[in-house]
């Protein structure tokens, strides 16, 4: 690495409507009991119908400049995770820069799923260490209600919406240590949204089939989340040349209280300095990392100095880790 790279500026977004597991038993055949016991989630944010990622994602941008002491103009590229785009094209981030009046910032998205925030922390990083630029301006947004299934209550408890945002830049110490990352297209369609891209095309057939709702074969992918989440947090923490003991913070993707528990166990790192946030937001896939991360700053969980692992497993599949020390 040539400079050293860090997070400089957090900030996060959520839409206010509470949607709690009892209301969801007034909605669908579950029950509070069934949805806390199998995955921790209690309640989740669901934005206004209309709104779009970029939405929750300028506001979260905004904090996050704000807190970098940042000025729009001075960032150069904005990475925007998500898999709930405004649109298929143009990028989420061209929406974003717009919002945020970031006119001189080159603007893409990643596809990576619940791993997109990690995967475009690693981006960032490789620009600034380069020296091509110096502000980098990365967030996980996501309005995932639309894309969900409501009648499908083995999906529809699970989600949420949210947006995080992270401004990255050149520190003097610590910073970004390592990351690790790694994908499985053979187990691309345990969790995918098969209608309205090129291979089907939105047609009449493929909204009566419900082909434009989320669909998600849960437990093939639970063994698979834990196996890949631990395995790449391990090969980080390898990397960053530290052992797991040295680990004070573990911000882990939000999916499901008892993969973030195994995972945990299998690193072994005591539950103690891991951030949890699913009990109150459920999955919001690339947003989870981010606001968690965000969380944990404010809630002073993370200081500086601090050693944080960042690990997190989603659709693709894709996952992805990441160690810092905290700047
Ligand atoms: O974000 C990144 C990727 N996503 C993940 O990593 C998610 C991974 N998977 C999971 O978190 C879990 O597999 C789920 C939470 C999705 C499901 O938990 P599970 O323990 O694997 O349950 P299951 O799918 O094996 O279903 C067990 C039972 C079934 O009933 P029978 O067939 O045993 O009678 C389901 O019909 O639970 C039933 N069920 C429900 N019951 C009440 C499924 N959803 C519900 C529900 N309420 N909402």
């Amino acid at each position: 690495m040539n400079k050293k790279v860090g997070v400089i500026g957090l900030g996060f977004h959520l839409p206010k409507k509470v949607l709690t597991n009892f209301d969801l038993e007034k909605m669908i055949d579950t029950s509070d009991e069934w949805i806390q016991t199998r995955t921790g989630i209690r309640e989740r944010r669901i934005a206004e119908p209309g709104t779009g990622a970029s939405d929750l994602g300028s506001e979260a941008a905004k904090k996050a400049l704000r807190d970098a002491k940042l000025k729009p103009e001075q960032i150069d590229l904005i990475i925007v995770a998500t898999l709930s785009p405004d649109m298929p094209f143009p990028s989420t981030a061209c929406f974003i820069q717009d919002k945020i009046g970031a006119g001189k910032a080159a603007c893409f998205d990643v596809s990576a799923a619940c791993a997109g925030f990690v995967y475009g922390l690693a981006v960032a990083q490789q620009f600034i260490a380069s020296g091509m630029y110096r502000y980098v301006l990365v967030v996980g947004a996501e309005v995932l209600s639309p894309l969900i299934d409501w009648k499908d209550r083995s999906t529809c408890v699970l989600f949420g919406d949210g947006a995080g945002a992270a401004v990255l830049g050149p520190v003097k110490k610590g910073g970004i240590l390592s990351f690790h990352m790694g994908s499985d297209g053979a187990c691309a369609e345990l969790l995918c949204m098969p209608g309205g891209g090129s291979r089907h095309p939105t047609s009449p057939e493929t909204v009566h089939q419900g082909m434009h709702f989320l669909k998600m074969k849960g437990n093939e992918i639970f063994k698979l989340a834990v196996r890949a989440m631990s395995g790449c947090a391990v090969q980080a923490i390898k990397k960053a040349k530290i052992s797991p003991d040295a680990i004070d913070c573990v911000i882990p993707h939000q999916a499901n209280l008892r993969i973030i528990q195994a995972t945990i166990e299998k690193l072994g790192v005591p539950m103690e300095k891991v951030y949890v946030n699913i009990d109150r937001y459920g999955n919001m896939s690339s947003a989870s990392s981010a606001i968690a991360l965000c969380e944990a700053v404010e809630e002073k969980k993370i200081r500086t100095g601090s050693k944080v692992l960042m690990v997190a497993f989603g659709s693709g599949l894709a996952w992805g880790a990441c160690v810092m020390e905290w700047a």
